[in-house]
């Protein structure tokens, strides 16, 4: 079967052919690889024997490297000696301890496997903390969890009910009246607020620490979801890093480089609520089977250690501030500027993609990704660093970027597409209609 074969299979046997939505067809060009064998450092290699420099990294999850060894060998270590047990593994303590060490707002935390189970868990405890109900939800940043409070507040929402639906309240980053504004419309009735520390943009005026006196006031627990920030900012996270304490915050991605781990932190007194002392009320915080397999855990406490070791966090800033002055070079000198454009900071930078009359266009983004994948490069619009990408990488990347540019300004000269991008355009994740 080759890898055509592969993903038909894979979609008939399936529901969306992946397990996470951006990896799913419909985000990717016609010529992308279709189902991939492994990966090693920054490359991946599909099961049609093709290789590809990476600058996607498991969705944020990879930031030093694939099977990057010091981390697979504690890995594998640990593996002999057994994955679950009946009672707390001896890692559960030993992880624990260097959490609440290094995240400035963590007093406990408890691990999960997924992103999504622990920003559900936030506001699980923020509800059972407060007796409110109303969530408020940056409209700024994507994604936060697959469950129905945030996916049923975007365009997709079947299977969700409209009670779930009028519970969440949006507002917008950097914007400080659009927090007030949630808070007096709703007063008294706010849970939890959560964002991301930031995305692209940094926060000005004080805005995450602006925010936290509106939740204090309001009574409002703050959570911060450090998923992607969390292991692409210096130990300790963009919190830290920002000098702003929230009252939870979320982890995941790249804990544990690639493993599958994420955790809740925060405040005592809240988080002591999902506890078991006698006489307090129940809150069934997370309680999953696999949640604390001790080979993760090792993973993150090896991944910590690499950090402690080595600067990866200024390399891999260091990486996307090259790209960042190179690539806006390259557009300039194309005459492309209007249409193409590299922003960001320098943890992840983006690239931005203009049609002929300036509108953003995921039709043009495709064919740049689908021109990127021609040249052995696997990018989706974002440079993912990781501690081995090198200047040989960099180097190659800037080349095919150069090449692509032409091939898309030549496509806005034609003021067609056609002849140009083979097969459909990715279409938007959160969508009604398939
Ligand atoms: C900011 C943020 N929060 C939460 C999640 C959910 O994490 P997971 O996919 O591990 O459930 C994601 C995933 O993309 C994310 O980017």
């Amino acid at each position: 079967m080759n890898g055509n074969d592969m993903e038909k299979r894979l979609k008939e046997l399936i529901p969306g052919g992946a397990h996470t939505y951006s990896k799913g067809s419909d985000q990717f060009p016609a010529n992308a690889p279709k189902v991939i064998t492994h990966g090693k450092g920054v490359y991946i290699w599909d099961v049609d024997g093709n290789k590809y420099l990476d600058w996607c990294m498991g969705l944020y999850s990879v930031v030093l490297g694939h099977a990057y060894e010091p981390v697979v060998s504690r890995v594998r270590s640990q593996l002999e000696k057994g994955t679950n047990f009946q009672r707390p593994a001896i890692e559960e303590l030993q992880l624990a301890e260097m959490l609440v060490d290094l995240v400035p707002c963590a007093d406990m935390v408890k691990f999960a496997k997924n992103g999504s189970t622990v920003t559900t868990a936030a506001f699980k405890l923020s509800r059972a903390f407060t007796g409110r109900e109303k969530i408020a939800i940056c409209s700024d940043h994507p994604f936060f969890s697959y469950d129905d409070w945030f996916i049923g507040s975007t365009p997709c929402s079947e299977g969700i009910t409209e009670y779930e639906k009028r519970l969440s309240l949006k507002f917008r980053y950097n914007d400080i009246d659009s927090v007030k504004k949630v808070f007096e419309e709703h007063k008294g009735q706010i849970a939890a607020l959560i964002m991301e520390p930031m995305k692209f943009e940094e926060p000005r005026d004080g805005f995450l620490h602006k925010v936290g006196e509106l939740c204090r006031e309001n009574g409002t627990v703050y959570i911060l979801d450090e998923m992607i920030t969390g292991f692409r900012f210096p130990l300790g996270g963009a919190q830290k890093y920002f000098n702003v304490t929230p009252d939870l915050t979320t982890f995941g991605k790249a804990v544990a480089n690639g493993f599958s781990m994420a955790f809740l932190g925060g405040k005592r007194k809240i988080m002591e609520l999902g506890g078991i002392d006698p006489g307090k009320k129940k809150v069934f915080l997370v309680s999953t089977t696999h949640g604390a397999e001790t080979h993760s855990l090792v993973a993150a406490m090896a991944t910590i250690d690499e950090f402690r070791k080595h600067d990866v966090v200024g390399h891999i800033w260091d990486v996307g501030a090259q790209m960042i002055a190179k690539v806006t070079e390259l557009i300039g000198q194309k005459g492309l500027s209007d249409y193409v454009k590299i922003t960001g900071h320098n943890y992840l930078p983006l690239m931005l993609f203009k049609d002929r009359n300036g509108a953003d266009s995921l039709d043009y983004k495709t064919l740049f990704m689908q021109e990127m994948i021609k040249r052995g490069i696997l990018f989706q619009g974002l440079f993912v660093a990781a501690y081995q990408h090198t200047r040989a990488e960099i180097d190659t990347t800037l080349q095919a970027i150069a090449e692509c540019l032409d091939v898309y300004k030549a496509a806005i000269e034609a003021g067609t597409l056609e002849g140009y991008l083979v097969g459909e355009a990715i279409k938007p994740v959160f969508r009604a209609v398939n």
